[in-house]
């Protein structure tokens, strides 16, 4: 088959996750900077305190506290170069020189690379529509030895497939992994993004021990370019992360920009209405355009309440052998159509897939390009879709 070469014009975005550049707050973060330049330039271009600038790190866990009635400390809040160096140093801290993690899969296909970059070995336990599943998390706990040194989740919209964990099963796995004496990692990146219902109370709720570490992020809801995260643990769990965070401090400039942002009452409230509304319209589109496109086919998709995507099933169908190295799904980018990037369902998977799965990003795309991609995501599918259900 003969490549078609594609200009960026052409090729649509649903692979990674990007931000959609229609909510990046230009003009807010021209006022700030111009600020901290005539004002704070001594402080924002000079190295800066490790665990983090102290008005944003307070101002994080004034937001979750009044979020969630928690009663969590600036002091237990370190901030870090964006969710992947948190989750790089977490399992350098708890993991090295290596050993085991659990994984509540489908899960972030990133956040198991860092992992395994740094030895660690995976443990796979199947989420299914209402989140984690505790029995499955205490018998391998009991299965695997040595001990697992983490284990990893995503309770508020799990990327790839939007469940949400009920509360009952939050309880139930903290009180797990107290039993066991293995600290939880949540990853909470897209907690901020949910737009149907009410956030669940988050797992520190039910933590007695100081057993959840919490990771999260400003880049799904400012912009990943700011990298800027953070890392919520007890004080001796971030005493043995500090050594490998090795960047010299997170980028105080970048750091002052989100706290200018977000530094008065209401503003963060604000400013995440109009993502979610942003984001809700974009998953309006993708699920009327897979309606339209695959409706009495067979394919099955679900309705996340929040996030950045939707977790395409099509029965029988082996998604991996329909991209290429670049993840471009093949048969798009042809006689003029658009090329289109998507993430094979293998990738968000520990060990052997669930075969079927794709992950499409609604995110970054104009609408009209969401409705477009999808038609030729269909037109590519469908053949093989009707093949698998011979
Ligand atoms: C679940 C999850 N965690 C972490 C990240 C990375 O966040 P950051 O840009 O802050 O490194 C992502 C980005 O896609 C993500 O989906």
């Amino acid at each position: 088959m003969t490549t078609v070469k594609t200009s960026e014009e052409n090729v649509i975005m649903m692979g990674g996750g990007k931000a959609s550049p229609d909510v990046f707050p230009g003009a807010e973060l021209t006022a700030a900077a111009t600020y901290i330049f005539q004002e704070k330039i001594a402080e924002a271009l000079q190295y800066g305190p490790r665990p983090g600038y102290d008005p944003l790190r307070q101002r994080l866990v004034d937001e979750w506290n009044r979020q969630d009635g928690l009663d969590l400390k600036a002091e237990d809040t370190r901030i870090v170069t964006g969710a992947k160096q948190g989750l790089d140093m977490v399992v350098r801290a708890l993991c090295s020189p290596g050993g085991c993690v659990i994984v509540c899969e489908p899960t972030y296909g990133t956040g198991m690379e860092i992992f395994r970059a740094n030895g660690a070995q995976l443990i796979g336990v199947p989420n299914d529509e209402y989140g984690v599943d505790p029995d499955g998390i205490e018998r391998a706990l009991r299965a695997v030895s040595p001990r697992p040194k983490f284990i990893f989740c995503m309770n508020d919209l799990n990327n790839p497939t939007g469940s949400i964990c009920s509360e009952e099963r939050r309880e139930k796995l903290v009180g797990i992994a107290e039993r066991y004496g293995v600290p939880i990692v949540q990853d909470m990146t897209y907690r901020w993004l949910q737009f149907e219902g009410r956030p669940a109370r988050p797992l520190q709720q039910f933590d007695r021990r100081g057993n959840v570490i919490t990771v999260g992020t400003f880049s799904k809801i400012l912009g990943p370019g700011m990298r800027v995260g953070w890392v919520h643990a007890r004080k001796d769990i971030l005493d043995r992360m500090a050594p490998f965070k090795s960047d010299g401090g997170t980028s105080p400039i970048n750091q002052m920009l989100v706290y200018e942002l977000f530094k008065n009452d209401g503003s963060l409230e604000l400013f995440l209405e109009v993502r979610r509304r942003t984001y809700r319209r974009k998953r309006d589109v993708m699920l009327e355009a897979l309606a339209e496109e695959f409706k009495g086919t067979g394919a099955q998709w679900n309705k996340p309440k929040g996030g950045y995507y939707v977790w395409l099933y099509l029965p029988g169908v082996d998604t991996d052998g329909l991209v290429d190295g670049t993840h471009a799904l093949k048969g798009t980018g042809q006689a003029g159509g658009p090329q289109v990037i998507v993430i094979p369902g293998s990738h968000f998977y520990a060990g052997e897939p669930q075969r079927g799965f794709i992950r499409l990003a609604y995110s970054f795309e104009a609408e009209q390009r969401i409705r477009t991609g999808i038609r030729a995501v269909a037109s590519a599918l469908l053949p093989a879709l009707r093949r698998a259900s011979k």
